[in-house]
Formats: C-alpha cells, structure tokens, sequence
C-alpha cells in the first residue's frame, strides 16, 4: 500500500489527527509524517498511545483525551499550542460504533455515541477553528460515513452523528470561507480493529461481493485522501462530503 510523499504542501504542517492511536487515524498519521508533517495524535487509549509512539518515531507527540469532554479537549488544544505554537490541519477522526436494534437502544449507548461521534467533533474542530482564524488560514477534514449519508439498519446512534457531522462540516465551510477549508469523507468497508477485524473470511467475502470494486478498504486508502484534501492540490475543494467506498453509493 502506498505511504510515500506525493505532495510537498504538507511538509512541516501541525497536523492534528483525533483517534489516532489506531485504524484509520493511525494510517493517517503515519502518512502525514511521509509527508513531513508534524504530527499529534490524540486518543483516550493510553496504553495504545503509547504503544505506537514506541513503535513510530515519526510521529512527533501523542497526547490523551476523550474527546467527548469539553473540558479535556480545550486543555489539550491549550497543550497542543505549547508544543507546536498552533494548528494547521485538523482530522476529527475519533468515533465509536455499537450494534444494537433501534428499539433497543438506551439513553447511555445514545449519549456516548453521539457524544464521541458528533460533541467530540464540534468541540475538536471548533478549538482548531479558533486558532486557524488567528492564523488567517487551516484546514479541517472530518472522518463521516457512507451510513451518515445513506441509513444501514442497527446502526441508527451511529448513522445520525455522521449525518449529523456531514451538516455541520458544510455549514463551518460557509462560515469559515475563505479562510479554513472543511471537508468530510465518508468511508465504506475499511479493515480497522473497529470495522471487519473480527470477521471471518466468508463474512468478508460476503461483505465485499456486494462492494461494486469487489474489495474493502484499506486504512492507508483513507489516508491518502486526508492528505490529497489536506494539501494545495485540494485548495479549491471545500464544503463537501466525499465517499471513498469502492463505488457503495454509487
Ligand atoms: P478504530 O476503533 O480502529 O479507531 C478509533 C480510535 O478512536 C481508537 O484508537 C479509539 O481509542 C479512539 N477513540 C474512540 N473514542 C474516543 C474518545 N472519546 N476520545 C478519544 N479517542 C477516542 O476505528 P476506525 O475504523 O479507524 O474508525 C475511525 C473513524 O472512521 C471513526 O469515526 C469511524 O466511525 C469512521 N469510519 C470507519 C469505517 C470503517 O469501516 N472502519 C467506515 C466509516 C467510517
């Protein structure tokens, strides 16, 4: 899978990745370090933090945080401009799923979801946001899903927030324009800890014959776009949800 340097605007940007001490976020930061950026990634999973810090050198700091709590969140953002003096790319990418039938789905699998899925994001992106307009200039990416844009069944917690964060990422676009571009992709099947680690192979199998390129993702895949949109060969793209799932919503 690719992970080598192919645009050179990311080198020496602060880059900011939620959820990062796995799956996606993880591949993430481990591609905007191949670019030569300067890479935090925040996770409330500390012992997975520091098992990759100990594992990848490149990635510069990695710091703790549910970024479900405000709170927590403001004061690592505070921790953030001390390290690296600011913040010029964001990827809310932390989030959580749980299978459950809507009718069985209680007050606290609801909050938590939407807690993580959709306050984690508007508290994360809106610390960024503050510190890129000081700056004149930044860009936020936020991990949505195809389920935020069409509804899979089970999944009903999970599918409101990333519709949810679809709708709030193209409003902070308007806002925000022209100087902090917002963005969201909305991934398909990607092999991650969160997503088909568990499944056997026929389960696979089934999952990805009805993919129309007749494969999942990889986490490297997703990575690759965050660094596309992150960079100045996306500097005319803002306000839009992007699939990147084999062809799912076509
Ligand atoms: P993952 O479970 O491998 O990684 C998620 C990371 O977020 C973990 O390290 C976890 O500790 C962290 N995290 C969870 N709640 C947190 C909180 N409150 N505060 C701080 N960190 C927290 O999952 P994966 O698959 O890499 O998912 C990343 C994002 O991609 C999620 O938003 C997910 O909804 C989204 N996504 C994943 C898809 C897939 O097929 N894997 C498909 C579509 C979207």
């Amino acid at each position: 899978m690719t992970t080598g340097k192919y645009v050179d605007s990311l080198q020496n940007k602060r880059v900011v990745i939620t959820g990062g001490a796995s799956g996606i976020g993880l591949a993430t930061a481990l591609r905007f370090a191949a670019e030569g950026s300067i890479v935090t990634i925040l996770d409330f999973n500390q012992d997975r933090l520091v098992g990759v810090l100990e594992e990848h050198p490149e990635i510069t700091y990695g710091l703790k945080v549910d970024v479900s709590n405000p709170e927590e969140v403001n004061d690592v953002f505070a921790a953030i401009d001390n390290k690296m003096g600011g913040v010029d790319v964001l990827i809310a990418n932390a989030g959580i799923s749980v299978r459950a039938n809507f009718v069985d789905i209680t007050p606290e699998q609801w909050r938590k979801v939407i807690g993580t899925n959709l306050d984690g994001i508007f508290y994360t992106a809106q610390a960024a946001a503050k510190r890129m307009l000081a700056q004149g200039k930044g860009v936020i990416l936020m991990t949505a899903s195809t389920n935020g844009v069409v509804g899979h069944p089970y999944y009903a917690d999970y599918n409101a927030s990333k519709a949810g964060v679809n709708l709030l990422a193209r409003t902070m676009a308007l806002e925000l324009a022209p100087t902090i571009r917002v963005n969201t992709i909305c991934p398909g099947y990607v092999l991650t800890p969160m997503q088909l680690a568990e499944y056997t192979p026929e389960m696979l199998d089934k999952v990805n014959q009805n993919i129309p390129l007749k494969r999942h993702a990889m986490p490297e895949e997703v990575a690759g776009l965050f660094a596309f949109l992150a960079s100045d060969e996306a500097q005319y793209i803002t306000g839009q949800q992007i699939p990147i799932d084999g062809g799912e919503l076509a």
